[in-house]
């Protein structure tokens, strides 16, 4: 709840497909198994440009809205029946949509304890502003069990592995096909293959990429054949961070009879006919907050954190944004305009 005297600044959108602006709101108390978090870095993502300049989701979204899903920063103040987690702790998270008190443009948020993790002591917060949503978008499609996921590994048992598997990840540069190839080299794949720009094929074998198929050499009408040239076998596992409907019908065409799919939006193209029997699309909602992805989500917090610790996954690569809240404007005009390539845009609401 917006129950507090203090006030911050935040970024707000007030009525649909409307400019941001930037305004003082109020500073939340925490409820119960809750804290206050003082935002130090807030990432970026697609979502948000979408939202603020088409309003997809009017049915839910509520004005005026504050925006920002990636969050990190420091423990401000612990609600009540709250353990393992004090003042001053360096935490990440991902935020509740359409509830303002808990996003990320704002200066201080609200943070639910079961869906929180400490930052590594080796991981800055601009870094750890990188990984929440992003990842749990890999995540979700590829780890839960069915209806929710491919279901590679639902429990984070670390000892899962599927050797000689291979998967392919469209869009391997971009911050979530970034986790879902380290979500495949977790689960022990023999052969990883991006679908990126080749200027990021070094960057991405250091994540678990074995192949990188050029994506500005190769249109997505050719991808199942240059992808059948380098591993001529059924893959049965594909991974698309790209949600074009050009992108997810190569994926699908690349896809073996009884492969799954799994496609970074809620939505993906739906399929039908003959082909379609035995093949298995799975779309994404890489939330904790709705009841669905709760378990998984408890147990992906769970982990998360002892993961990053352990140097099994990394953060993307950042670019700090100048100016606060309000350098996150230009931030997402860069996303609306595909200016950004192999990185997360990270603002820091604490500067504004
Ligand atoms: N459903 C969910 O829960 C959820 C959560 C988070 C994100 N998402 C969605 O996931 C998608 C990816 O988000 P993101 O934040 O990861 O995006 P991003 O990092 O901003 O994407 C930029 C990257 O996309 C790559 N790219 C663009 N066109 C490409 C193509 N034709 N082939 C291969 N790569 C291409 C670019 O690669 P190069 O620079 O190498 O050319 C660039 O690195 C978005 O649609 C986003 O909305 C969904």
């Amino acid at each position: 709840m917006f129950s507090g005297d203090r006030v911050q600044k935040a970024l707000v959108i007030e009525a649909p497909a409307t400019p941001f602006v930037l305004t003082t709101v109020p500073i939340p108390k925490p409820g119960p198994g809750e804290v206050l978090v003082k935002i130090i870095a807030s990432g970026l993502n697609p979502a948000d440009w979408i939202i603020q300049a088409r309003d997809p989701f009017a049915i839910n979204t509520t004005y005026p809205a504050i925006l920002g899903f990636e969050v990190a920063g420091d423990v401000e103040e612990v609600g009540e029946n709250v353990e393992g987690f004090s003042k001053g702790d360096r935490v990440f998270f991902e935020t509740k949509s359409n509830h303002n008190e808990y996003s990320g443009f704002q200066q201080y948020a609200l943070a639910p304890t079961e869906f929180l993790g400490k930052i590594p002591d080796d991981l800055s917060h601009g870094q750890a502003a990188s990984i929440s949503v992003t990842f749990s978008a890999a995540a979700y499609g590829l780890l839960p069990e069915d209806p929710l996921g491919a279901g590679l590994n639902p429990t984070f048992d670390d000892e899962i592995k599927f050797p000689g598997e291979a998967a392919l990840v469209v869009g391997g540069s971009s911050s979530v096909g970034q986790y879902a190839i380290q979500i495949l080299r977790y689960v022990g794949f023999s052969t990883i293959i991006a679908y990126a720009s080749l200027k990021h094929a070094e960057f991405l074998k250091t994540l678990g990429a074995t192949h990188v198929i050029d994506h500005t050499e190769v249109p997505f009408a050719d991808l199942p054949v240059a992808l059948h040239k380098i591993y001529p076998h059924p893959v049965k596992t594909i991974y698309s961070a790209i949600t074009s409907v050009e992108a997810q019908d190569a994926a699908y065409a690349s896809l073996s009879k009884d492969g799954k799919l799994i496609v970074a939006t809620p939505q993906p193209v739906p399929r039908d006919g003959p082909d379609a029997a035995g093949r298995k699309v799975y779309g994404v909602f890489g939330s904790p907050y709705v009841p669905q992805n709760r378990p998984f989500g408890l147990l992906l917090w769970k982990h998360l954190p002892r993961l990053l610790q352990q140097g099994v996954f990394q953060p993307n690569r950042i670019e700090e944004l100048p100016n606060g809240l309000t350098g996150i404007v230009g931030g997402l005009k860069k996303l609306e305009h595909g200016k950004v390539s192999g990185m997360k845009l990270v603002a820091f609401p604490q500067q504004t």
